[in-house]
């Protein structure tokens, strides 16, 4: 098996390659001056597994066609099975027309997924109004979930004596929940209403003894960090201690990390789906072992 780290994921993908005693494959991927990609191999592919480690994001359009194009050319070059390891998968949010004329580009996204690689392997894909990656994907599907090791973070940090866990709106208790349930904390799951992508409305459901106590507010996505932020607000009110945050996917797009910050919230940590300086929860182990 070859491990091939792609633009979005190199040290992940290392990593993976590491922990998965795989082969190390290198490409160089550069921009012709016109801009259009110039993707070369550089390892040997013919007969083997191959494993394109590449997150859609930043850059998800870009680090998409070079995912589909690396793909491709590593099938044409003699490849016996081609892996995708996306471990955030873009456009999953995109998956019902909103407006009149909108593209779901879930589909699309899927459709070139399905053309490029033999197999997909996921982490915590935004699942809402699709409920299973069948039913975008025909090619084999692993979707792995980060909420052991986001649990094992948290029961290091924290105890559950004078801490709780928050899901800032239904979707979340997926992983706010099921993380609570996990490590034996007490968790509350806010509503949230949507007005736009950068307009959204918290509201508490469930009280609880706020008042000195630590709160961790756990989401699958921080993009914007409106969700979190308004969550954040909500908190702060009660009196609480502190506020902390962690997401899967840390896309925190526009400012959304010190945005965060300034609104209050102590810690903000995410895995490494996303490379990105709150990265403090490694996914490499639960990948390889998957491989
Ligand atoms: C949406 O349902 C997701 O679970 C997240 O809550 C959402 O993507 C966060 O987006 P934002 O940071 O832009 O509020």
């Amino acid at each position: 098996m070859i491990v091939i780290p792609m633009s979005n994921s190199i040290k992940l993908g290392k990593s993976i390659a590491k922990k998965s005693k795989a082969k190390l494959g290198k490409l160089t991927s550069n921009l012709f001056p016109d801009g259009e990609f110039h993707i070369r191999l550089l390892t040997k592919v013919k007969g083997k597994e191959v494993v394109l480690v590449q997150s859609l994001s930043p850059n998800p359009n870009d680090s998409l066609l070079e995912l589909i194009f690396t793909a491709k050319t590593v099938k044409e070059l003699g490849a016996k099975k081609v892996t995708a390891v996306i471990p955030y998968l873009a456009y999953m949010r995109q998956d019902k027309r909103f407006k009149s004329g909108e593209c779901v580009s879930n589909q699309y996204m899927a459709w070139l997924i399905n053309e490029s690689v033999d197999r997909l392997l996921t982490v915590d894909p935004h699942l809402h109004r699709v409920h299973d990656l069948s039913e975008l994907f025909h090619i084999e599907q692993t979707k792995i979930t980060a909420n052991t090791a986001i649990a094992k973070y948290i029961n290091k940090k924290f105890s559950n004596k004078n801490t709780l866990i928050i899901g800032p709106d239904i979707e979340s208790s997926q992983w706010a929940k099921k993380i609570a349930n996990q490590i034996g904390f007490e968790s509350s799951i806010f509503l949230k209403q949507r007005f736009s992508s950068r307009h959204v409305k918290i509201k508490v459901t469930k009280e609880l003894d706020w008042k000195g106590k630590n709160v961790v507010i756990i989401d699958d996505i921080i993009s914007s960090g409106h969700t979190m932020m308004e969550a954040v607000k909500s908190l702060l009110k009660k009196k609480v201690k502190a506020v902390h945050c962690i997401c899967v996917h840390a896309i925190l797009s526009e400012g959304a990390y010190e945005k965060l910050k300034k609104s209050g919230a102590k810690t903000i940590v995410s895995c490494n789906s996303i490379t990105h300086k709150s990265n403090k929860i490694d996914l490499a182990t639960i990948i390889a072992r998957e491989l």
